[in-house]
């Protein structure tokens, strides 16, 4: 622990970020593939009901917040949930988060650009009227072959982060501004259409639907961390920390619970393919739904790999549609880099402590970032891009991304035992009631995730122990006595938090 403080110590970032900028850092961080597509697939789950399952997940995610911004708060330097459990919990643990994290942020950078080229094709096709061949456009799940689309942004935003790009504060206020406007605008002209009779039956699945449809729901909040990882340039943070957090938490409930109801009230959002003997519907992302589909001529907004464009569509406002599919493609591509720069930058913290080669931590000698790193990130990107379906994806990331909020709000626990003492610019309110809180809602969000994200994240975790004893645990920095201090190396990359360098 204080070897890393030591290392925080060396970088003095001045305070300057208020609440109304760490809100706007996470609803730009925030918004994203979540209500854009994943509403569609929430619907197929649970119907109307999906939305408890938005209070559901923005529930656990603002009792996490809070864990983490204690942790971000006392262990202020990069690498995220990796580096809190590393201070706390040792070197296998912080292993096993960092591991996991590969999968919230690359897995999650992948669904966002499946995301973005669902927004792109069908404005192309609808605005344009350029229609593109479904098997270049589609993964093989989707009844296409390839997602030349997703893997075309997932490469541009690889392109961007080699080069050294950041997002500035004044992009990401611009394009929060076009992500609330184009929700704003939905919720505008969906709700005076309502019809309440949609609205019934409000839960045709029963609460197994319900928890399903939060636990792939909780991908639409996750993204907040970027709001604690700049504890350390936040003024105040008592104060302002839980405000831009809860802040930006509560913003985005608010929106996704009106955007939902108007997409139930406006078109109907009843799950399709119930197979009245299991009770179970069909799939989001299987061969099986999009064979449904084709059949009925997307007909539903189950179906609709742009649920938002497609319902305004629906109810008479095709240009208004296509205005929606242009906020998505310009505002979805910002979420994609800031998953794959926090991806970027935990690999190279990783590297750094020498727990993975060494040669990914090479920084580019021009451009000043970790290239190698971002490069083999990107093209795991793309391909996951390529040929998985979002919902899957999302659900991947999802189970590495519970995974280390538990961790976290473990590791809050643990050090208000081991280290009553230690100042704590933040501390969470009622700790041993919100870190359990947190760590149940982890865990039952968890086991709501379908079998198949379930049994990967196992498979995942069983390979990141075999490396760790393998490689990692021989090679470890810490393990082999070396404490560095490493924030003033002259070739560090930048830190993980982009839009507020300026
Ligand atoms: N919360 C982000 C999104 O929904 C990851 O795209």
């Amino acid at each position: 622990m204080d070897a890393i403080l030591a290392t925080a110590e060396k970088k003095s970032l001045t305070r300057t970020l208020g609440a109304f900028q760490l809100t706007m850092l996470g609803i730009g961080a925030v918004i994203g593939t979540g209500i854009f597509v994943l509403t569609a697939e929430a619907a197929q789950k649970a119907g109307p009901g999906m939305m408890v399952s938005f209070v559901i997940a923005g529930f656990v995610c603002a009792f996490a917040a809070l864990c983490y911004a204690e942790m971000a708060s006392m262990v202020p330097v990069s690498g995220s949930a990796y580096t809190y459990s590393y201070a706390v919990m040792g070197e296998m643990i912080a292993w096993m988060v960092g591991w996991a994290l590969i999968l919230e942020y690359a897995v999650a950078a992948g669904a966002v650009s499946v995301g973005w080229s669902g927004y792109v094709v069908g404005l192309l096709q609808n605005g344009l009227g350029i229609h593109l061949p479904p098997t270049l456009v589609l993964g093989p799940f989707d009844g296409g072959m390839i997602n030349l689309p997703a893997m075309l942004i997932a490469g541009l935003v690889t392109w961007l982060l080699v080069i050294g790009t950041r997002e500035s504060a004044t992009v990401n206020a611009i394009l929060v501004v076009i992500k609330v406007l184009a929700l704003t605008v939905f919720i505008i002209l969906a709700v005076p259409v309502m019809n309440m009779q949609n609205f019934e039956p409000f839960a045709p699945l029963g609460i197994g639907g319900i928890g399903a449809a939060a636990a792939s729901i909780f991908f639409a909040y996750v993204g907040f961390d970027a709001v604690s990882t700049a504890a350390e340039e936040t003024k105040n943070p008592q104060r302002n920390m839980p405000i831009g957090l809860i802040g930006s938490l509560a913003i985005c409930t608010i929106f996704y619970l009106l955007v939902a109801a108007g997409v139930i009230g406006s078109v109907g959002a009843q799950p399709m393919g119930i197979d009245a003997a299991t009770g179970h519907a069909l799939e989001p992302g299987s061969r099986e739904l999009a064979a449904a589909c084709g059949a009925i001529a997307d007909q539903a907004v189950v179906c609709s790999k742009e649920a938002l464009a497609w319902s305004m569509r629906e109810i008479g406002w095709t240009q208004v549609g296509n205005l929606i599919g242009l906020a998505a493609g310009l505002a979805l591509p910002s979420v994609i880099l800031m998953m794959m720069f926090g991806q970027t930058r935990i690999f190279f913290v990783m590297s750094r402590d020498g727990l993975l080669p060494q040669a990914f931590s090479k920084i580019h000698p021009k451009f000043h970032t970790p290239h190698v790193i971002t490069i083999i990130t990107g093209v795991a990107v793309a391909l996951f891009a390529a040929f998985f379906p979002v919902g899957q994806l999302a659900n991947i990331s999802n189970s590495g991304t519970l995974f280390a909020f538990a961790a976290v709000s473990i590791a809050v626990l643990v050090i208000r035992r081991t280290d009553p003492g230690r100042h704590r610019p933040f501390r969470t309110p009622a700790i041993f009631i919100t870190a359990p809180v947190a760590i149940a809602g982890c865990i039952y969000l968890f086991f709501n995730l379908d079998h198949k994200s379930i049994i990967l994240f196992l498979i995942w975790a069983a390979v990141g122990l075999l490396v760790y004893f393998l490689y990692s645990r021989s090679r470890s920095h810490v393990g082999r006595g070396i404490v560095e201090v490493h924030e003033d190396d002259p070739d560090a990359p930048p830190q993980p938090v982009p839009p507020i360098a300026e």
